[in-house]
């Protein structure tokens, strides 16, 4: 018998050894289910196929046994396992586990995972795993050396139905995640897998440990792992699709103006680096721009104390998420939302929660979804108006609602406004803060994108004194102070020559705006959602397959566009394209998403 408590604890203890990730992967499975959110999709892919290398299912002494080789191959069974994972689902009527299942319900899944790599039990178990990891028990040759899976999953099966001490073992593995994770264990978790695996496991190594020391199932036993709460957190989608764009691209991917910061505020910056003296400022920042930021939210009336300048409204938000939040807090992000939110919200040990903007409504506010979301446990709500990826601003009777709902919900909860694109509307009004209509809300903004001043670093946290207090602690600690030059040029963002300028830049972006639209719409025959402010647009490219295809389309001919679903599950199918370039980039652009496309229509007829 290799299920015991006594080969649950080896197990255990070989994999502290072994460095592999403490949390028993806790972390890891939230990745894993979250990819698999819309089933088996070219994302899943590309997110599975990073996982099998970490996981070292890949390795191989056979030359020419590549990631791309795997990929290759993986992408052509996807249909396949698509297929095979819809049937499975049905048959155990969701989430199915070892006890809802057969060996012949599996059965064919294994098959078809087994032929990517040449019968590769450790490969198929290991892949399984990412597809239903309450049902294939991952298999490693330093482990267990197992051939015959399909030999092995019925015994051990069979053994788990035989185990006296489950409970126990339930108990023993719990706690040492609790122990170990940020994170509350994740609902699915996979317990009956994870000690199969973890007594078979401990029970080879009882047997080898004298002498050999504990088994390198991670790439290198020296080698730096991220600490749980970092694990998993990769660099954004953005970046990656941008950095791979060949030279002669047109970017029309990330958001960032590509107009030059305005005069005044460069000739203050030149004069204040050859005239002054500068040291840090206060940690909060200089007095005086804080009370000129203080000034622009007239109906808070806040005091300097009240604002904190940062190095970056990114910055704030990690500030604000770091101090409000707690392990287990809910945070609600919308969906479709800014990469940052949720990602943030899980190095702080937060719990995301989405709200919907439906696709089908042009990614407009849906007050009941965002009502059937607020609990008890909700502590921060994160809003932003207007939105980046949808462009779409919220109008004063979606914040009526909005803060309403949630002070019905009785949570007493935060909302955190995201202002940086405020000053960049199309509307005839100003959009409207968040903070009119209620008034626990904190203001994160800055000037990267209405002053040009992306590099520059300068952001604001600006709300409830006690919290700012709390949050400076933090931001002392972390960056001391945002660059003092930075600083003194940004109080000419207050004049009014600056303000001139971000009028011309708001008529220019209207343009372009319009321009875009036009393109998409008539040369294309593209819908795409009206942006009431920032620089996206959000174009629905379903009709040619897999959003990710296209882009690689695009970045195939020569145009940077950001598969949307990077941004939430929501807007699937959607690509955002931003319009931080002039007319004629926007054109040369379209048509090459143009000649993308129809590079796919004759992939498909050719099919
Ligand atoms: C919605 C949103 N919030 C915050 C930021 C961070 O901007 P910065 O740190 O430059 O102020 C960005 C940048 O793209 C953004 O799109």
């Amino acid at each position: 018998m290799k299920l015991s408590i006594e080969n649950l604890k080896e197990g255990i203890k070989w994999w502290q050894e072994g460095k592999w990730p403490n949390d028993y992967l806790n972390h890891e499975y939230y990745s894993i289910y979250e990819s698999r959110t819309d089933g088996l999709t070219e994302r899943w892919l590309q997110l599975t196929l990073e996982r099998l290398v970490r996981w070292k299912a890949l390795r191989s002494s056979k030359p020419g046994n590549t990631k791309a080789k795997f990929a290759r191959l993986i992408e052509t069974q996807l249909p396949d396992l698509r297929t095979e994972y819809q049937r499975i689902i049905d048959i155990s009527r969701g989430e199915p586990s070892i006890r809802s299942l057969v060996w012949q319900d599996i059965s064919k899944l294994y098959e078809k995972m087994a032929g990517i790599k040449d019968g590769s039990a450790v490969f198929a178990s290991k892949l399984g795993h990412f597809i239903f990891p309450n049902v294939f028990i991952v298999m490693d040759n330093l482990g267990t050396q197992v051939a015959g899976y399909d030999d092995y999953w019925p015994g051990m099966v069979n053994e788990w139905n035989l185990f006296q001490d489950k409970d126990a073992a339930f108990d023993l593995l719990k706690n040492e995640i609790e122990r170990h994770s940020l994170d509350p264990i994740h609902t699915l978790y996979p317990y009956e897998t994870k000690i199969i695996e973890l007594c078979h496991i401990g029970d080879k190594w009882k047997k080898t440990k004298k002498g050999r020391g504990a088994p390198n199932y991670s790439s290198s036993s020296k080698q730096f792992q991220p600490p749980p709460f970092l694990s998993g957190i990769e660099k954004s989608m953005i970046r990656k699709i941008s950095d791979r764009a060949k030279p002669g691209s047109i970017s029309l991917g990330l958001g960032e103006p590509d107009l030059p910061t305005p005069e005044v505020i460069r000739r203050e910056a030149v004069r204040v680096i050859q005239e002054e003296k500068n040291g840090y400022t206060l940690q909060a920042g200089l007095p005086e721009l804080r009370q000129r930021i203080a000034s622009d939210y007239a109906h808070l009336d806040l005091s300097t104390d009240q604002v904190i300048v940062t190095a970056g409204s990114q910055e704030s938000l990690y500030l604000i998420l770091r101090t409000l939040v707690e392990a287990g807090d809910e945070v609600l992000i919308p969906n479709p939302g800014f990469i940052a939110y949720p990602m943030i919200t899980r190095m702080v040990g937060g719990r995301a929660v989405t709200y919907r903007l439906p696709a089908k409504s042009d990614f407009g506010f849906d007050l009941d979804d965002f009502r059937s979301k607020l609990s008890s446990r909700t502590k921060v709500v994160i809003c932003i108006s207007p939105s980046n990826p949808t462009g779409r601003a919220l109008s004063r009777d979606d914040m009526g609602g909005l803060a309403d709902a949630v002070t019905e919900s009785g949570s007493n909860a935060f909302i955190v406004s995201d202002e940086i694109y405020r000053e960049l509307y199309y509307t005839p009004e100003r959009p409207a803060s968040i903070s009119e209509f209620y008034p626990r809300t904190i203001v994160v903004s800055g000037l990267s994108k209405s002053m040009r001043m992306t590099g520059w670093r300068i952001g604001w946290l600006a709300g409830e004194e006690a919290v700012m207090r709390a949050a400076l602690v933090l931001h002392g600690y972390v960056v001391t102070c945002a660059s003092s030059i930075s600083q003194k040029a940004a109080l000419a963002a207050w004049t009014d020559e600056a303000a001139v300028s971000r009028e011309e830049m708001r008529a220019i972006f209207h343009r372009r705006r319009d321009h875009l639209l036009g393109l998409l719409r008539n040369e294309l025959g593209l819908r795409c959602v009206t942006p009431d402010g920032a620089f996206y647009t959000m174009v629905d490219v379903s009709a040619y397959g897999d959003e990710l295809r296209v882009a690689e389309a695009g970045l195939e001919h020569g145009v940077v566009t950001i598969p949307a679903s990077a941004f939430g599950s929501e807007s699937k199918g959607y690509l955002r394209i931003s319009f931080c370039a002039d007319e004629e980039k926007l054109s040369e652009g379209v048509r090459r998403i143009g000649e993308a496309l129809k590079s796919l229509e004759r992939q498909y007829h050719t099919r």
